[in-house]
């Protein structure tokens, strides 16, 4: 019983840590669809590294970025999770 206990709560923990990891893009994807703003690839084809990233999306001028230009933590755990190092 206790093994069965500690099997769900590792997975639920894996789940948790890797849908918290792929959240933050899941957000921003509303509209970096590539319609609306760049995509997944046209941002990796343009920043190379985390830094990049990072630093476009805090400077960036559209209004639509004001609203996640408060927060650099998620910003650079985004990066993270789109594989920029
Ligand atoms: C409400 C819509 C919206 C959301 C949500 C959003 N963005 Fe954006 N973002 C934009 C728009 C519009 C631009 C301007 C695109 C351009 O300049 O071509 C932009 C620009 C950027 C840029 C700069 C691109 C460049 O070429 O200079 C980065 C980096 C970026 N966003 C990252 C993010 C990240 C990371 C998230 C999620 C945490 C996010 N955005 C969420 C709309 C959004």
């Amino acid at each position: 019983m206790r093994k069965v206990m500690a099997l769900i709560l590792t997975l639920v923990f894996v789940l948790g840590l890797a849908s918290f990891a792929a959240a933050d893009w899941e957000k921003c994807k509303a509209c970096h669809n590539g319609k609306v703003a760049p995509d997944e690839a046209a941002m990796k084809a343009k920043f190379k590294t985390a830094d990049e990233f990072v630093k476009a999306a805090m400077t960036s001028p559209n209004a639509m970025m004001k609203s996640q230009q408060g927060d650099e933590e998620v910003l650079k755990k985004t990066a993270a999770a789109l594989g920029f190092k």
